[in-house]
């Protein structure tokens, strides 16, 4: 692996743990490894700009590329440099949960009406440009796939490359394992709904920021609110964050019932998770027989 596809993998498995501002490296809160606490440090050291070239050292390049920090005296001495550098003071802000967003609705919409009210979504949702992920390189609006009158509802955080293209979420290697996960609880695919908390993917496969998320709230909002699962189940830290209006580590979140616009809110790992890491399998199923024995469902038998 590269180092940039390897300080991506850390920051990866940190945004799935529920540390988010990574900024806040020197948080002696925040336990990190030694050795990735400086890869984080020289990661998100302020870059020298190309343009001062006469700043750098006129030594031989040592072993690491990285170049000296400038003192505030040669920072001066460059126009180039002389703006400062952006500083990352402010953390993400708690997002509002779900259920502040909105009233709960004083009905519920009847099954027979669920899949028009869901197209009146979709159709409300246009050719969306409310928020940068619409410039930001997506091609198709991933809105939901599943059942709409699914007693089960699983969020995700937002579509990849796979579903970009395909319009469908979970339908990349982590959508293989969410269809495993959901067989072995005795389910079909079919029989769930399936929607993420942003609706265009996230450049890079980075986590949606605070004010897409957000943005995007309202549609996953009203397609929970007419699908009217009896439990969702918030696929990794994003999903939690934004559903419950927390931020909390997963681990805190994990093995406790939550609520967002009626239904019973269960949080597990997301299945990107699990593939990177997948000694946490078995965590992830305990999670799931929890809303397993909540809904009364049965695996299947096994195959011998
Ligand atoms: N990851 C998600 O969170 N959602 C998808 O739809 C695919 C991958």
């Amino acid at each position: 692996m590269v180092p940039e596809q390897q300080l991506r993998a850390y920051v990866d498995y940190l945004r799935d743990m529920g540390i988010y501002d990574l900024y806040h490296r020197d948080d002696p809160k925040i336990l990190l490894p030694d050795s990735l606490r400086e890869k984080l440090a020289a990661a998100t050291q302020p870059p020298v700009a190309a343009a001062a070239p006469a700043l750098r050292s006129s030594a031989a390049p040592s072993s690491n590329p990285r170049p000296p920090a400038l003192t505030p005296a040669a920072r001066q001495s460059s126009p180039a440099l002389s703006v400062p550098p952006p500083e990352f003071t402010s953390p993400m802000p708690k997002p509002p949960s779900f259920d502040t967003l909105a009233p709960l609705p004083s009905k519920i919409v009847p099954a027979a009406d669920r899949v028009a009210a869901l197209e009146a979504v979709r159709a409300e949702i246009g050719d969306c440009t409310r928020c940068p992920l619409a410039y930001a390189g997506r091609h198709t609006i991933v809105f939901a796939d599943g059942d709409p009158n699914a007693r089960l509802m699983f969020v995700g955080e937002g579509p990849g490359a796979d579903e970009d293209a395909s319009g469908l979420p979970f339908v990349g290697k982590a959508g293989q394992l969410l269809n495993n996960m959901i067989a072995a609880m005795g389910l079909k695919r079919e029989e769930v709904y399936i929607a993420n908390i942003v609706k265009c993917r996230p450049p890079g496969n980075r986590a949606p920021e605070f004010v897409e998320a957000t943005t995007c709230s309202q549609f996953l909002l009203k397609q929970i609110d007419i699908v009217h699962p009896q439990v969702i189940v918030a696929l990794g830290a994003t999903a939690a964050t934004y559903l419950l209006g927390v931020k909390q580590s997963l681990a805190s979140l994990r093995g406790q019932w939550h609520t967002a616009r009626g239904a019973k809110v269960a949080v597990t790992y997301h299945p990107a998770f699990l593939l990177r890491d997948p000694r946490q399998k078995g965590e992830a199923w305990k999670d799931l027989q929890r809303v397993m024995a909540e809904m009364g469902l049965t695996p299947p038998p096994r195959n011998s």
